[in-house]
């Protein structure tokens, strides 16, 4: 019989064993990549010594292969929970050391028993992908676990925050995962993500494209969307995960801490009149207009290349996370799209269910015209806007800024689909259409009989200018509930913040809405 000394040798023996991965080699070839391991990842996205892994001992069952001589306990994954700012998060983190990180039966049902506990205590999940995809060994079994952690994600959806954080391949059906979670962070260069790799498109459609272009962060950044934020290497990736995790409540039924500061929640925004032009042609940088009114001008964008027209991310007003959306004048004028409805909608979607107030900053001449836009479908996309601010029952604020025209006015939280504190500026133009469009429409036959036709055009367009161009008439029906100045904007939004914290807004019940995807 062992003595108790002997059986703690062999605990430790085996932890040893567990701890040391895939061997010295194989760390050093990760390293050489200019990619740290798990472990190390993990001890850099907790707080100091917070990490409690569980699962070390977990074995895979393969018999094929010759892969009953090769085990490795933690089966390329290591898993548990720790802080973030003192606050608890459970994670993951694949291991590409041990079988290419490659996902078999039990390295998927360790992710899943991580996803479980998160879902049992209510906090964030956060997953560290580097894997080589399904573990080849195993096959259906890898898929079925595959699967499990899709269903898994999918319920956990609007529940917990997740965030899946691509810190080498993710390939194939793999990419599932990190697609249903609500961030998804690549890091520059080591990060790849596709549904089929460049040697299978060239046999299949004979295009010849690298690993980088098709599917590196660059790529998912600007051109699909899959990437919410760029990290120049691994502990970049880390650090914006932590500061992303605290603009994030724990779950759907809590608020995000609030954040004490020392700005004033009365300070005067003294500069958002120099920076919007006068003359409603000229672009500006949105991100400078909401930067002046945040606290301590920090702003967390979310999706910066991708669909720059409309800006998105995290602020704070008095201490509360705010998401925000603003649309862009220096980028297509601002006007909504395609890519710049879902990007919106989307993030919409996740403060609501994660109960983050919304501002939205307003200043967009309309949808943008064109046949690829018409052809793409920009009416069940531009749709999804529509619907996810109209059902968003999180406390709303709107400032209309410059320019409010058509169908966008409706789209950008007006009053009418329930905005609670919608203000204006006294630049603000609210209208079916700028002046000029307007005239040519309704005044085409008076302006081609005039005397003096351009003089006509322009004592037309003064008139129709007089009439919407500036927020008075909204103020007159009540669809804006203040004209302010832009240097109080700050001010009020946060008052109006204050007494909106506990708002109550219901929806009808019903199994779930049908919103056009
Ligand atoms: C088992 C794998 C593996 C896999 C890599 N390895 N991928 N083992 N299953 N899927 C092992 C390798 O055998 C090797 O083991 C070690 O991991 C490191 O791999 P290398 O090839 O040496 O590394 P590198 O050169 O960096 O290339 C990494 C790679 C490449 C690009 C990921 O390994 C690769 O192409 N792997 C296969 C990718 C793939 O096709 N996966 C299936 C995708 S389909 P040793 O012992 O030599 O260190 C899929 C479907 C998911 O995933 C479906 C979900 C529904």
């Amino acid at each position: 019989m062992e003595s108790t000394e002997e059986r703690l040798d062999d605990l430790r023996r085996r932890k040893a064993i567990a701890a040391a991965g895939g061997g010295a080699q194989r760390v050093d070839a990760q390293h050489a990549k200019g990619k740290l391991t798990a472990r190390e990842r993990l001890e850099m996205l907790l707080d100091e010594g917070t990490f409690q892994e569980i699962d070390s001992l977990v074995e895979h069952r393969c018999r094929d292969f010759g892969m009953d001589q090769n085990v490795i306990p933690g089966d390329g994954v290591v898993t548990g929970h720790g802080l973030i700012n003192g606050r608890p998060v459970f994670c993951f983190a694949q291991d590409f050391t041990v079988y290419g990180g490659s996902l078999g039966e039990m390295h998927g049902l360790k992710i899943c028993k991580v996803l479980d506990m998160a879902m049992k205590t209510g906090a964030p999940v956060i997953g560290l992908n580097d894997s080589g995809g399904a573990r080849i060994q195993e096959g259906v079994a890898s898929l079925g676990s595959y699967a499990e952690i899709f269903f898994r994600n999918v319920r956990a959806s609007g529940i917990i925050p997740q965030i899946s954080i691509i810190m080498g391949p993710c390939a194939g059906g793999a990419v599932y995962s990190p697609a249903i979670t609500d961030f998804v962070i690549m890091v520059d260069k080591t990060a790849h993500m596709f549904i089929t790799g460049p040697e299978v498109i060239k046999t299949v459609t004979n295009e010849e494209v690298s690993f980088e272009e098709l599917g590196g962060a660059s790529t998912h950044a600007s051109l699909s969307g899959v990437t919410h934020f760029t990290a120049s290497d691994d502990e970049d990736a880390l650090e914006l995960t932590r500061n992303l995790v605290s603009h994030l409540p724990q779950n759907n039924l809590e608020t995000t801490p609030v954040k004490p500061t020392n700005d004033p929640s009365s300070r005067d925004c003294e500069n958002l009149q120099n920076i919007v032009p006068d003359d409603s042609q000229k672009p500006y940088d949105v991100i400078d207009v909401i930067s002046e009114i945040v606290d301590d001008g920090a702003f967390l964008e979310v999706q910066a290349e991708f669909a720059p027209n409309i800006v998105v991310g995290y602020g704070r007003l008095d201490g509360h996370t705010v998401g925000i959306v603003g649309n862009q004048p220096k980028v297509l004028a601002g006007c909504l799209d395609i890519d710049a409805s879902v990007k919106a909608a989307r993030f919409i979607r996740f403060c609501d269910a994660f109960n983050i107030p919304l501002l939205t900053m307003v200043d967009v001449p309309g949808f943008l015209p064109g046949a690829n836009q018409e052809w793409g479908g920009i009416i069940r996309h531009g749709a999804k806007l529509l619907y996810a601010y109209s059902e968003a029952t999180v406390p709303k604020l709107t400032v209309i800024m410059r320019k409010a025209y058509g169908g966008a006015y409706d789209v950008m939280c007006s009053k009418h689909i329930r905005g609670d504190y919608n203000i204006a500026w006294p630049t603000a133009q609210l209208a079916v259409m700028g002046a000029d469009g307007a005239v040519q429409i309704i005044h085409r036959n008076r302006i081609k009989t005039a005397t003096n036709p351009e003089q006509e055009r322009g004592r037309l367009v003064e008139e129709y200018g007089e009439l919407f161009a500036n927020p008075y008439k909204a103020a007159a029906l009540g669809y804006i509930d203040d004209v302010v100045e832009p240097r109080e904007t700050r001010a009020k939004l946060c008052k109006a913040l204050g007494m909106l914290l506990d708002k109550q807004e219901d929806r009808p019940a019903r199994k779930h809405g049908n919103i056009p995807l």
